[in-house]
């Protein structure tokens, strides 16, 4: 006799594009911030979370289209917070204040302490229980936590699996280089040629970091670093532009979350023919560009801009989705709406400054960018 099926859950899929994600993020009873981007991480409340014992908030802008989470935790002066483990990798920049994570695996495995103070950047492993503290006893620590919770849980859509499973994972990490210094390496799988790659799971301070590669193609003399967490699949990049400079507009998929350690600026984003956003940035804010919609950083400061992208699942690269021609994908600068310079000149004004983008960008498709200023 076949058995009547389980009483169906209404989860996923549904015509109002909340994924099984949304409703478990709505059930926890947390602020959700929404919108395009929000100005300052350090500032936006939060609430307790019981499952983590910690001030939390959820953020889903425009651009994460389920593709990525983003959470903000605090953690209150001297605190320590419960150990936690999570089935999928996490990576967690530092907003603000200074404390320690030690990180373990299986019931009584060696653990590994590091320190870590603002703008550090490390990778919390899956299947590792891990403990966070906050070592200053005048200051709440602020996290940014960045994973891909909104994709697995679509396959698989008991929570319990991610945050309340017994397996343990088997010893394949590399446990005593584990949060050592970050290793440089070749590779030639990116799309834009060879370029150097940063392998680690730590990285002290993306504010200061300065190990840069020229970002020849996206204009303004930008530099890049890209890095690729140690035994993970999550990567990400930081560029850093030039002051009184911006960079060219492009597109790619969802899902990129762009926190900034430093600079002032302000980034245009819209979708073909559509009207544009202005999302206005400096320390600590967060932005991620829509899936297909063109964007385009500008920076209005005295110092080099900084943006750290942290990257979704390679799925959703999203290169050429509309276009066939992939030089589509991208605007160079003779070829942009006058408005863009219109509107930075008059930014620069503003400030009583005075852009330093050369003539000849606006006039030659092949301009030679001086990749000697940071
Ligand atoms: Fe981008």
């Amino acid at each position: 006799m076949v058995q009547s099926p389980a009483k169906p859950k209404l989860l996923g899929g549904r015509a109002d594009k909340r994924f099984t994600y949304d409703l478990w993020m709505e059930e926890q009873g947390l602020p959700i911030y929404r919108g395009y981007y929000i100005e300052d991480l350090r500032t936006i409340d939060l609430k307790l979370w019981d499952l983590r014992g910690c001030k939390t908030a959820f953020v889903q802008l425009m651009g994460m289209e389920g593709v990525n989470e983003c959470r903000v935790s605090e953690i209150a002066p001297g605190e320590t917070l419960p150990p936690f483990k999570l089935e999928i990798d996490e990576i967690v920049y530092v907003l603000q204040g200074r404390g320690l994570t030690t990180v373990w695996r299986g019931k009584d495995g060696a653990k590994r302490t590091f320190e870590w103070q603002p703008h550090s950047m490390f990778l919390i492993p899956r299947g590792y229980h891990h403990q966070i503290s906050n070592t200053r006893g005048d200051q709440p620590v602020r996290l940014l936590h960045y994973n891909y919770l909104p994709v697995v849980m679509s396959a698989v859509d008991d929570p319990k699996f991610f945050f309340d499973n017994p397996y343990e994972r088997p010893d394949e990490m590399d446990e005593e280089s584990m949060y050592a210094e970050a290793k440089v390496m070749a590779d030639d799988t990116g799309t834009l040629g060879p370029r150097n790659m940063w392998y680690g799971n730590f990285f002290p301070d993306m504010r200061a970091w300065d190990k840069l590669d020229p970002f020849r193609g996206r204009g303004a003399g930008g530099h890049v670093v890209f890095i690729q967490f140690a035994g993970s699949p999550m990567w990400c990049h930081m560029s850093v532009f030039p002051a009184k400079t911006y960079k060219k507009a492009h597109r790619h998929g969802p899902g990129r979350a762009i926190v900034i350690p430093g600079g002032e600026g302000y980034s245009i984003m819209w979708q073909e023919g559509q009207e544009k956003v202005v999302v206005n940035w400096h320390e600590a804010s967060l932005f991620t560009p829509p899936g297909g919609w063109f964007h385009q950083h500008f920076n209005v400061g005295g110092t080099p801009g900084r943006y750290l992208a942290l990257h979704p699942m390679h799925q959703f690269a999203g290169h050429s989705e509309q276009v066939a021609d992939r030089a589509r994908d991208q605007i160079e600068y003779p070829q942009e709406d006058p408005w863009i310079r219109e509107k930075f000149e008059g930014e620069m004004a503003k400030r009583n400054l005075t852009s330093v983008m050369p003539d000849g960008a606006y006039r030659d498709l092949n301009f030679e960018w001086d990749y000697s200023k940071a």
